[in-house]
Order: structure tokens, then C-alpha cells, then sequence
């Protein structure tokens, strides 16, 4: 009995944290044991580095970004993702090693099979049954995303916020490219309708791609 894992990506503001909810309490009514995760974070050392990851006035070089990325998610996969996957529940992972193809690759400027290579190291043979990109216009994700940060009270400058625009259209260009890569794995969907239709376009790639869900 092994179950299933699915990452859902996309830049700041695409609704990935609305859809990674909602989609894990649908599967949840359909029978599931399902676990719900963030990058980076879900565990103890994955928290402390999304402190430091998230905290805009600390520089890091962008090869640093990228291992600390890493050193976050092989301790997710390693604790988390494999043992529950093992025990057949369904993983719900709120961003995964796209996203470091897309910021430090696309984004900084790192070399995107290096980075592969890395994704390799921290996560072996553990990879997503399916992807999600959640595909939007940076400007309304940033828009979005800051109104979360505010509604939060969070004045801190949040890493990848900070960085605009142009860095967030970097970053799309750069999960387009992923998804165009890998049209087996990913499956791209277009943030125009609410929230609720999101996420009834993700229950149907769901069913699509691993199978009736209840
Ligand atoms: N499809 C949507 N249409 C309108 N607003 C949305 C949609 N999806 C999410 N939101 C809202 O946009 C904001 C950012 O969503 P969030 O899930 O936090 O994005 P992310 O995790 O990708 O940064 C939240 O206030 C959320 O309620
Ligand atoms: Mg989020």
C-alpha cells in the first residue's frame, strides 16, 4: 500500500496554500488519510529555515538559497513524506523542488540541471505522482500575496516578495518551461475563476491522473 503525492506550485499569491487546503479536506471526504505540508517547513528544521529563508534583510548567496532549500526538504521527505506514503495516506505538499527550479534556477540565475541534481540528492526516488501549477499573472499574485502579508501583520520584508515583478515574471516563464518539460507529471492551471473553481479544476486533473478519488 503506497499512497499518493501531490505538490502544488506556482508564484507568490497563486493560491496555493487556498488550494492545498481545500483540496486535501475533499480528499479527506472521499476516505483519504491525508497529510497536508509546507516548503519549506514541516518540521523542526524546516521551520527554523523558513525563518531565515523568508526574513528579506538577511543576504544570502543565491547557491546558499538553494541549499538551504534542500536541507529543508530532504529532512520533509525523510521524516514526513516517506513514512506517511509508506502508511498509504496522501500527501499534500504546498510547494516542492519546482519551486527552487523556478526561483534560484529561473529567478537567481543558478544552473538548472545543477539544481536538478540537487532535487535528486534530497529527495531520491520520492518525486510527485502529480503537479499542480497554478498559473496566474504576477502582478495579481503579488497583490494578492501582500494583502495576506498585511492581513497577518507582518511588516518584515518577506524575501521574494521584496524582489517585484519583474523576478515574479522570471519565475513563471520558469514553471512554464518545468511544466512544458514534464507534461506527464504537471498539469497546468490557468487562476481566473474564484477559489472554489480552482479547486474543482484540480479535483478533476486529480481523478484524471491518479484515478477516481472515492
Ligand atoms: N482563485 C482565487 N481568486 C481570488 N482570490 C483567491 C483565489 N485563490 C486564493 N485567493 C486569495 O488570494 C490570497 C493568496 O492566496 P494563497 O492561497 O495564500 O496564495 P499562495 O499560497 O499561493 O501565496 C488569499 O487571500 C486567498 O484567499
Ligand atoms: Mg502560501
Amino acid at each position: 500500500m503506497t499512497g499518493k503525492l501531490i505538490s502544488i506550485e506556482g508564484i507568490e499569491g497563486a493560491g496555493k496554500s487556498t488550494v492545498a487546503g481545500q483540496l486535501a479536506d475533499r480528499l479527506r471526504e472521499a476516505g483519504h488519510s491525508v497529510l497536508e505540508l509546507r516548503e519549506p517547513g514541516s518540521t523542526p528544521v524546516g521551520e527554523s529555515l523558513r525563518t531565515l529563508l523568508k526574513d528579506g534583510t538577511i543576504h544570502l548567496a543565491p547557491l546558499t538559497e538553494a541549499f538551504l532549500f534542500e536541507a529543508a526538504r530532504h529532512e520533509l521527505v525523510v521524516r514526513r513524506i516517506r513514512p506517511a506514503l509508506a502508511e498509504g495516506q496522501w500527501v499534500v505538499v504546498d510547494r516542492f523542488y519546482d519551486s527552487t527550479t523556478a526561483y534560484q534556477g529561473w529567478g537567481r540565475g543558478l544552473d538548472v540541471e545543477m539544481l536538478c541534481r540537487m532535487h535528486m540528492d534530497a529527495c531520491g526516488e520520492t518525486t510527485p505522482d502529480l503537479t499542480i501549477l497554478l498559473d496566474i499573472d504576477p502582478a495579481v499574485g503579488l497583490d494578492r500575496a501582500r494583502s495576506v502579508t498585511r492581513g497577518q501583520g507582518v511588516t518584515a520584508r518577506d524575501r521574494f516578495e521584496e524582489e517585484g515583478i519583474s523576478f515574479l515574471k522570471r519565475i513563471r516563464e520558469g514553471f512554464l518551461a518545468i511544466a512544458r518539460a514534464e507534461p506527464n507529471r504537471i498539469v497546468v492551471i490557468s487562476v481566473t475563476g474564484d477559489a472554489d473553481e480552482v479547486v474543482q479544476c484540480c479535483l478533476r486533473v486529480v481523478e484524471e491522473k491518479l484515478g477516481r478519488i472515492d
